[in-house]
């Protein structure tokens, strides 16, 4: 029997309460730009919006765009139940193809940084995800074109762009300015010229 896919944010547990240690130091935060300055964040994958929650946690405002229908409508109905006010003040969710978000005339202007997390394929050796996972994967796919939203993103979006890798897997587009890496995963650094 599959089990049904649940997003709640005020569920206890590391999924959406990941500990900041480092607050603004945190890998993720300086992906995003933090040391420089940036606070408005458009994440173009938000999936099941763990990183987005995490960045509202350190304070970043988010748009977290998701095209599923099936997981924009888990995100939206989390969002309206959370009484995490981190996440009432700083986080929405728009349901839709971030491409299209990007073509949008102020996207450059509204935001500091894009922060892009495509699906990557299983590897057969890692450990068999979580079932919730499996199921998520089942419904999103695998981001085929995920090279093209970077394209998309570095001609109309913000000033900078972050893509989260595994830590060994080529880059989605060349043209990385420089790399944050953690121990299973990278972000790619884009700087819009
Ligand atoms: C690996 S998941 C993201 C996980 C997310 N960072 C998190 O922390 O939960 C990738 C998600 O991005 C979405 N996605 C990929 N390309 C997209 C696009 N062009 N527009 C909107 N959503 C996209 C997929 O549907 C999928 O839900």
């Amino acid at each position: 029997m599959k089990p049904d896919l649940e997003i709640d944010f005020d569920r206890p547990g590391p999924d959406y309460h990941r500990k900041a240690v480092k607050g603004r130091r945190e890998l993720l935060a300086r992906a995003v730009g933090a040391q420089q300055g940036a606070r408005k964040i458009l994440d173009l994958s938000a999936g099941l919006a763990q990183d987005a929650v995490f960045l509202c946690q350190m304070g970043f405002t988010v748009t977290a765009v998701e095209r599923h229908p099936v997981i924009a409508g888990l995100l939206t109905s989390a969002l309206q139940r959370t009484r995490r006010p981190e996440l009432r003040e700083r986080l929405t969710i728009r349901e839709g193809d971030a491409r299209d978000v990007l073509r949008e005339p102020d996207c450059a202007r509204d935001f500091d940084a894009a922060y892009f997390d495509p699906m990557y394929p299983l590897k057969k050796k890692s450990a068999l995800p979580r079932k919730e996972m499996l199921l998520f994967r089942e419904l999103v796919g695998d981001d085929a074109d995920a090279a093209e939203v970077v394209r998309l993103a570095l001609r109309l979006g913000p000033p900078r762009l972050a893509v989260k890798r595994p830590l060994k897997a080529p880059p989605l587009l060349e043209g990385v300015k420089h790399s944050f890496e953690g121990t299973t995963v990278r972000y790619d650094i884009y700087v819009r010229s």
